[in-house]
């Protein structure tokens, strides 16, 4: 099992990095490859709209992202951590979302199935962490998410979704976020654990700010 955590978050070591490492400490406890990657590292530009994967399927846009995605293609299980932005994902998250256009193009027009040599049962884990609380908070990542994890055929097995959590690091002073964390990786991460059908859905509310 080859686990591929993403940190989307611009902050070093901010609350969803620190959850994303901690998550992929559970996997690796149960036995998973792990690989961390830092977006900000990376140079991925956003989607032009040239519209050239209309032919193919592919992307022609050349930098970061054609080896990026093949490790994404290629995990067992991936687990993506964002912070809330404008209620939705960071827009560092969603230059590579959209990137993944030629996915849905490949998929839905152009009929052309992912690879078979590709590792079945590809599972995903979403982290979010947001600084407000609110019903809605994290909508518009469950969606997004799932539309982008469907274009690559990556099943969406948990959601762990954090509020009220703001400053740098102030995910450590929750009582229950990391463990959760690395519980939900672990169990994903399991290979004897097919993926779940439904979505696991976690959302942590902590009453009081942890400042
Ligand atoms: C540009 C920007 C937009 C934000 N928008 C929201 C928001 O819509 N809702 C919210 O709850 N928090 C929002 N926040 C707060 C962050 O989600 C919060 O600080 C979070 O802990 C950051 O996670 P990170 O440390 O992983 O980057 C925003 C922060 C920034 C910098």
């Amino acid at each position: 099992m080859k686990a591929l955590g993403i940190s989307t978050s611009p902050r070093l070591k901010g609350n969803s990095d620190l959850l994303l490492r901690r998550a992929l400490e559970g996997a690796e406890s149960a036995g998973a490859q792990t690989e961390y990657i830092r977006l900000a590292d990376l140079d991925i530009a956003p989607c032009n709209e040239c519209n050239n994967c209309c032919k193919a399927g592919d992307c022609t846009l050349e930098d970061d992202y054609q080896p990026l995605i093949e490790k994404i293609l290629n995990a067992d299980l991936l687990i993506f951590a964002t912070p809330i932005f404008f209620m939705t994902v960071c827009s560092q998250a969603k230059i590579l979302i959209d990137r993944c256009q030629c996915f849905w193009v490949r998929k839905y027009v152009l009929k052309k199935p992912l690879p078979e040599s590709l590792p079945p049962h590809r599972r995903a884990m979403v982290i979010a962490v947001g600084a407000t609380k609110g019903k809605k908070m994290f909508d518009s990542v469950r969606l997004t998410m799932k539309y982008f994890l469907n274009a690559l055929d990556i099943t969406p097995a948990a959601n762990l979704f954090v509020n009220q959590i703001d400053d740098l690091g102030q995910i450590q002073k929750h009582p229950t976020a990391l463990d959760e964390a690395f519980r939900l990786a672990q169990n994903i991460a399991d290979p004897n654990n097919p993926p779940p059908q439904k979505t696991i859905d976690i959302e942590l509310t902590h009453k009081e700010t942890q400042k």
